[in-house]
């Protein structure tokens, strides 16, 4: 039974695994690189996915669609290409993951920005007039992730993009948990850079992950290599994707995106979203009736994301027996974000993670629920 969704979607739907198969057997030649009708036949998928990702996130711009090998990759070059100087300020949260986190500090080593990560906190509201407050007149930049890895909490991320386009402040979201969950408009959201993987809420394989940069932003390339154009120039050809598209692209992962993508069309975020809340709501009342267990995150306005604590229980002790005893796979530890664990005071013990997804069902909720009211029992008698 796998319950880790939010690390990453499984299963696939069947169409994944189809689209991959044909492009690794009938035309997976490189992309754009050569005039011959399979490296034709991969450029079109390729700009297939393109058009229809920016279609979905309310982009006009699909060129501007860069294809990265994941959400870190994507977050790194927004964040490092971004012409931060000395002295700039970032305004980010507490609940960032890692592939915030390292790089705005890495970028504050190294080029000397300042960083503010304010804390939302654990309840449901998100305090717009203090978040505002943190801006200062050195801020370049506003980074958020739109739903915590760790509590599932959503961030209001249509008011920060209004914030930070009447300040004059680059918005940059990070919707790993999110893209395919909630709806998300770039243009009517003000976002500047999108970041995402394809592996999650958009069910695709695992080495894919999107960037998409908004015409108001110049950011520059992390990585030059070959782009299959202008090969005669010593420069990093100024267009834009293979402005930040380096290397040969991974063309069976993008068909296998491109079909998460469509599944998930025609599952309707709408409907994707209220089961996997459904799941949430059943799932907490049923661990708030255990003795000894702890949940985190708000009531509301979350994703299906929750973490819990057993008193006394170490939580990769837990992860393992909901494994090795009852085939549940979920994720314990500090999931790469140290802070939020900070925020909602498990940073010793780390906490267990259930995360759900839209191919997980009630019975396996209940499931669940069982086996760790047998995992309490035994501890406690
Ligand atoms: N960021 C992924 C997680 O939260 C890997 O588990």
């Amino acid at each position: 039974m796998y319950l880790d969704q939010a690390a990453t979607s499984f299963p696939k739907p069947p169409e994944v695994v189809e689209a991959m198969t044909k492009a690794l057997t009938e035309y997976a030649a490189n992309p754009g690189r050569s005039g011959h009708r399979m490296s034709v036949k991969a450029n079109e998928v390729i700009s297939q996915a393109r058009e229809q990702l920016a279609d979905f996130f309310g982009f006009s711009y699909p060129n501007r669609v860069c294809f990265t090998s994941n959400a870190t990759s994507a977050l790194n070059q927004a964040l490092k290409g971004f012409r931060f100087q000395s002295g700039d300020h970032v305004l980010t949260t507490s609940y960032e993951h890692n592939s915030v986190r390292r790089p705005l500090e890495n970028l504050k080593e190294k080029t000397g920005i300042k960083i503010t990560y304010f804390d939302p906190g654990v309840g449901e509201n998100f305090d717009m007039d203090a978040f505002e407050r943190a801006i200062t007149p050195h801020t370049k930049m506003i980074v958020v992730s739109h739903g915590s890895n760790l509590t599932g909490k959503i961030t209001p991320i249509d008011e920060i993009g209004k914030l930070a386009k009447e300040s004059g402040i680059a918005f940059l979201v990070d919707a790993a948990q999110t893209a395919g969950v909630l709806p998300i408009n770039l243009e009517e959201m003000n976002i500047d850079l999108l970041a995402f993987p394809g592996h999650k809420g958009l069910l695709g394989p695992q080495g894919t992950g999107v960037l998409m940069v908004g015409k108001g932003v110049e950011l520059d390339p992390i990585f030059q290599g070959g782009t299959g154009s202008r090969s005669e120039s010593t420069q990093q050809p100024a267009v834009y994707p293979e402005f930040l598209e380096s290397g040969t692209l991974n063309t069976p992962g993008i068909a296998g995106l491109l079909a998460g993508l469509e599944t998930v069309k025609k599952l309707g975020l709408d409907s994707i979203y209220s089961h996997e809340l459904q799941l949430t709501q059943k799932l907490i009342e049923g661990l708030r009736a255990i003795d000894y267990v702890t949940i985190y995150g708000p009531q509301t306005n979350r994703l299906g994301v929750v973490p819990f604590t057993i008193e006394g229980i170490d939580g990769q002790e837990i992860a393992i027996i909901l494994d090795q005893h009852y085939n549940i796979a979920v994720r314990a530890g500090l999931h790469c974000t140290p802070i939020g664990h900070e925020s909602i005071g498990t940073s010793e013990s780390g906490a267990v993670r259930i995360s759900v997804g839209p191919y997980n069902t009630e019975e396996e909720i209940e499931q669940a629920l069982k086996a760790i009211e047998e995992i309490v029992e035994g501890y406690f008698g």
